[in-house]
């Protein structure tokens, strides 16, 4: 923690948390044991986000590629959001934590979405962490939806077409509102995005570690903040002119 520079932190982290169901098949589970202990990680850093002052954590829970998973699965991860927020909410509202919700929520069960409607409305008001939780979310399903969203725009004629650039483009994703994340990591090993904020990462940081999610810790984090804080961002220019800026 002394280690890191608090004045070149990342405003936004987003995380891919993969390996669940292979930490479990390690300790000799089923795989829903991996996405409870998966719970406890999710826990340790939100708090540990929120102590190091990180203001945007976005958490990849559920993809839409994830239906596809055996039934018996699918229904064991709904009962796991449904109880998690029950459980966690309360205190994520004390601790003053935004909690929003980014993916195509009409393929949720009932009982889910009225438990994040229910959440996002407590929290709303809350100045402290933004916590996104993206579920049943697929960028390309995203993007589909916000180049809809302009046609229709255009269409109607509140929106010109030559007004349309990239800061109204990510005016229609879900993300709106939110800054690109600055450094991305994704846990277990797996070497790529699945589907996941393709326009919002054009420039993130990228770090992979191979630690499983349910293993991932306080210190996991800061070894990837360390890490972010190591590179040179370039947006295109040469090392020299990042020097003298
Ligand atoms: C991530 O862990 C959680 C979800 C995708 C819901 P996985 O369930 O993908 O775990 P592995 O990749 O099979 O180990
Ligand atoms: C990506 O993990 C989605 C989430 C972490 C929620 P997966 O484990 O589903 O990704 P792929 O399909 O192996 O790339
Ligand atoms: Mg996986």
């Amino acid at each position: 923690m002394e280690k890191l520079d608090l004045e070149r932190l990342p405003k936004h982290i987003a995380i891919i948390m993969d390996g669940n169901g292979r930490w479990a098949k390690e300790q000799g589970q089923d795989r829903l044991f991996g996405h409870y202990q998966g719970v406890v990680s999710v826990r340790k850093v939100v708090e540990a986000a929120t102590e190091i002052g990180i203001q945007y954590l976005t958490l990849y829970a559920f993809s839409t590629e994830n239906w596809d998973r055996p039934q018996e699965e699918v229904t064991g991860l709904m009962t796991l959001f449904v109880d998690t927020l029950a459980k966690e909410v309360p205190d994520l509202h004390k601790n003053n934590i935004k909690l929003h919700f980014i993916g195509n929520l009409d393929m949720l069960p009932n009982e889910a979405k009225e438990a994040l409607s229910n959440a996002t409305r407590l929290t709303a008001q809350n100045t402290g962490l933004t916590l996104i939780i993206a579920l049943s979310y697929s960028s390309r399903w995203e993007l589909v939806e916000a180049a809809k969203s302009l046609a229709i725009q255009v269409s109607k004629g509140s929106l010109a077409l030559a007004d349309i650039n990239d800061t109204v483009f990510a005016e229609n994703l879900s993300t709106k509102g939110f800054p690109d994340p600055e450094l991305m990591i994704r846990t277990s090993g797996e070497c790529r995005i699945s589907n996941f904020l393709l326009y919002q990462l054009a420039y993130a940081e990228l770090y992979f570690t191979d630690t499983r999610w349910p293993a991932f810790r306080k210190e996991d984090l800061l070894k990837a903040l360390l890490e972010y804080q190591s590179r040179e961002r370039r947006f295109g220019k040469t090392s020299e002119q990042i020097q003298i800026d």
